[in-house]
């Protein structure tokens, strides 16, 4: 069978570029190998995300940027999966009549079934149920050879929280745990081809294996922590209301564990809050804040807010304001609410008019930016062990010869600190780990100077 090739484009969270992955790997038993480029595809799959209005808009755009290519090339196969597409089922076929297969987030084990449904009876498939089987967290080995230091791995999928702003729930399902052996078997052979650093991933990691009767969280970590090789442990997201002591203590007693954690809040209102059913005081949140800073003073601290939420005054919103100042976050996304559909906010009144939003993220993000870059300074003069994952760019001299390279890497606290090094030296040191002192900080990154490799 001559090879044919797949380009998948992702929109959306990491659990997205985990499943974009999963994807790849399923499909290469029918042939299909990855390519970079739309033109030289046989089968397209967009993977959507639903989670804010944008993110909707940008996967029609995608789409509607494939028509012609379609109308060129008849026999070229077109799929969405993802959020969008769970949460619109069949509509998109009447927005996007040129789709051949719409696959929902329960359906990417069944995807080999489906395209090969497709390619043979060149018919179009529609595939949205949530709860049918073929969709098991276990996929057969051997786990690709990877060309990536640092990968995600999923641990939970779907969520129960039902925060009233959020689609999640409605596209992704009931919260479900993955077995720790079935996790701990990724993570090794990922170790194994190469991987130095893994990101679990979870909607809510903090309740992971609690329905199930599986350990808890902080002890699925302590086995992690253990597996051989294995340089960094990352992990994404946590709800403040499960917040553990146990948790709190692995940043202290886990070697391997990074310093970072994700710990949206939201708002700063009480009053929101509760109409966000997020089921915490900005009092208990403040208290989760101190309590970790006491256990690891150095962890870094990240968070989201949603700006302009239904009902959201301007009093509610000082609130937040003053809450980034307390915390004096490391990081901060913030987002313009937006309605999704199936999530109660959408039919909440007192809408906050669309410019009142965008205004309050603004100030939202300029209020952070001083936080950030004052951060950012105190790491001057410090000396930061960083796992090398990325070469940028190259100075050349001027014969043309390279002369050196700007390599890039993480700190445990997840800010990323460019540095230059003899390209000699460059390939040796992907992978690695390193000691730089920091010499200069921006915004959004740091300049070291090398001091070790090890
Ligand atoms: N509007 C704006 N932001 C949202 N988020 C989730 N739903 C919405 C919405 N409807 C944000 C939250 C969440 C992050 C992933 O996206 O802050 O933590
Ligand atoms: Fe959405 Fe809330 Fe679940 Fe996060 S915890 S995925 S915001 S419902």
């Amino acid at each position: 069978m001559s090879a044919r090739h797949v380009y998948v484009h992702t929109i959306g969270c990491q659990m997205n570029v985990y499943d974009s992955e999963q994807i790849l790997r399923l499909l290469e038993p029918l042939g299909y190998v990855k390519t970079d480029s739309v033109n030289t595809a046989d089968l397209i799959i967009l993977n959507t995300c639903a989670i804010r209005e944008k993110a909707e808009q940008k996967a029609f755009s995608f789409l509607g940027r494939l028509a012609d290519l379609k109308q060129k090339k008849p026999d070229l196969m077109i799929a969405v999966g993802g959020c969008v597409a769970q949460q619109e089922g069949k509509r998109i076929f009447r927005r996007v009549p040129f789709l051949d297969a719409v696959f929902g987030t329960g359906a990417i084990g069944r995807l080999p079934r489906i395209i090969e449904e497709v390619e043979k009876q060149r018919i179009r498939v529609l595939d949205v149920d949530m709860d049918a089987a073929g969709n098991e967290f276990d996929l057969p080995e051997p786990y690709p050879v990877s060309e990536s230091v640092s990968r995600f791995v999923t641990i939970m999928r779907g969520c129960d929280n039902y925060c009233t702003y959020c689609v999640v729930p409605h596209v992704r399902g009931r919260e479900q745990s993955r077995r720790p052996e079935s996790i701990l078997r990724e993570i090794e052979a990922l170790v194994r081809s190469g991987v130095r650093e893994v990101t679990l991933l979870g909607q809510n990691v903090n309740s992971y294996g609690k329905k199930e009767g599986l350990c808890s969280f902080a002890q699925l970590l302590a086995q992690v922590n253990r597996v051989e090789g294995l340089e960094r442990i990352r992990f994404t997201t946590s709800h403040p209301k499960d917040l553990s002591r146990e948790l709190m203590l692995a940043f202290r007693d886990l070697d391997r564990l990074c310093k970072h954690i994700h710990l949206p809040v939201q708002s700063g209102s009480d009053r929101i809050l509760r109409r966000m059913n997020r089921k915490y005081t900005r009092d208990h949140y403040l208290g989760l804040v101190e309590d970790l800073r006491r256990i690891c003073p150095d962890v870094a601290i990240t968070s989201d807010i949603i700006a302009g939420f239904p009902g959201e005054s301007r009093e509610d919103f000082e609130m937040t304001l003053d809450l980034i100042r307390t915390v004096a976050y490391d990081g901060l996304f913030a987002f313009a609410y937006s309605d999704r559909p199936g999530a109660p906010a959408a039919g909440f009144s007192e809408k906050v008019p669309e410019e009142e939003r965008q205004r309050r993220l603004r100030e939202i993000l300029e209020v952070q930016e001083q936080f950030t870059l004052k951060k950012n300074r105190q790491q001057i003069g410090r000396v930061q062990e960083i796992l090398v994952d990325g070469m940028s760019r190259r100075q050349m001299t001027a014969d043309g010869s390279q002369a050196e390279v700007q390599m890039s890497g993480r700190t445990s606290e997840n800010r990323i600190v460019n540095f230059m090094t003899d390209s000699a030296q460059a390939a040796s040191l992907m992978g690695k780990m390193v000691k730089a002192e920091i010499a200069e900080a921006f915004s959004h990154s740091l300049r070291g100077k090398l001091t070790a490799a090890f």
